[in-house]
């Protein structure tokens, strides 16, 4: 029986944030897809073992993607051991000081998110581009977030560095595409992930719960699986004439906005309540 060919096969990938939650999911798909994959983060524990639980294609990487060196040296080893980078999923982020009071905010907070959600979306695509660009292929993903498309529903500094990214995926694929390079970003709604999780100060089945019953999508619910898989198509061959694309994975929840009926629902149940008690 002829085998399936692999999705990735022979092509070489780094993810930044690597260690945990949509990264790791990645990192396992796509290996599963042939790809040979060098995971960068800051939790060198947990990368080491993950690595450890998935075989020899896959290895980690110590990498703050807010040091240029660290950066720079996260691609050189994939350079120094395969001969080339053709995937860069800039995926490391963090949520920041959770208040979202502008007159209460954590200033060194908001610079921190910046910091590594954008700079260091920054830094990896530039350290990606110095090799991909001689290539003359390549490409590089972000993930940035529904926040890319709404306001108020998580911190400024979250919501700025997520439009951010789509601004400079944009801008990255007009120069990079004169080199062949696509350049994309996948946006997730939300996943319960240790980010996600910290963020919120809830608990998991709290977290699922509350997310349950604010989703359009009814029945399923989003996951890291869900986010590893539209990045394989986006970083596939299938993929060759996707560039500047913000990939959306919340189940229409940012297409639609049902506060007005929501509003309307909770009015009639009032005046239906009030016309019973005042029958009673
Ligand atoms: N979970 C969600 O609901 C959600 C929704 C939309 C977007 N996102 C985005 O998805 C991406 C991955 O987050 P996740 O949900 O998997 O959370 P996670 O906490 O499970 O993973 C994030 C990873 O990034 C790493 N990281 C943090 N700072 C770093 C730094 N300076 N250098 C290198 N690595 C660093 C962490 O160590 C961690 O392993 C983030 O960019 C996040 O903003 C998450």
């Amino acid at each position: 029986m002829a085998s399936i060919a692999k999705r990735l096969e022979g092509k070489v990938a780094i993810i930044t944030g690597g260690a945990s939650g949509i990264g790791a999911a990645t990192a396992k798909v796509f290996m599963e897809e042939g790809a040979k994959v060098i995971i960068a983060d800051v939790q060198d524990e947990l990368g080491q073992c993950l690595c450890k639980s998935l075989g020899s294609k896959i290895e980690y990487v110590h990498c703050d993607v807010t040091m240029e060196s660290e950066v720079k040296n996260a691609v050189q080893v994939a350079v120094s051991k395969y001969g080339k980078l053709d995937i860069m999923f800039n995926n490391a982020g963090i949520s920041g000081d959770p208040s979202r009071c502008i007159v209460g905010s954590d200033n060194e907070s908001f610079k921190k998110v910046l910091e590594v959600n954008v700079y260091g979306a920054f830094l990896g695509a530039k350290h990606a581009a110095r090799f991909m660009i001689p290539a003359k292929r390549g490409v590089i993903l972000f993930t940035s977030s529904v926040a890319s498309l709404l306001g108020g529903e998580t911190t400024h500094a979250y919501t700025v560095s997520k439009h951010a990214v789509v601004g400079l995926m944009r801008s990255l694929c007009v120069e990079l595409g004169e080199h062949g390079i696509r350049v994309n970003c996948v946006s997730p709604g939300a996943i319960p992930t240790p980010m996600l999780i910290n963020a919120l100060n809830m608990n998991k089945k709290d977290t699922l719960e509350v997310l349950c019953k604010v989703g359009v999508l009814k029945g399923t619910l989003l996951q890291v699986e869900d986010i590893a898989n539209a990045a394989l198509y986006l970083c596939s061959d299938h993929a060759k004439f996707v560039s500047g694309v913000n990939f959306v994975l919340d189940g229409g929840y940012s297409t639609t906005n049902m506060s007005f009926t929501s509003a309307l629902n909770a009015h009639a149940h009032a005046h239906a309540h009030a016309r019973i008690n005042n029958h009673a």
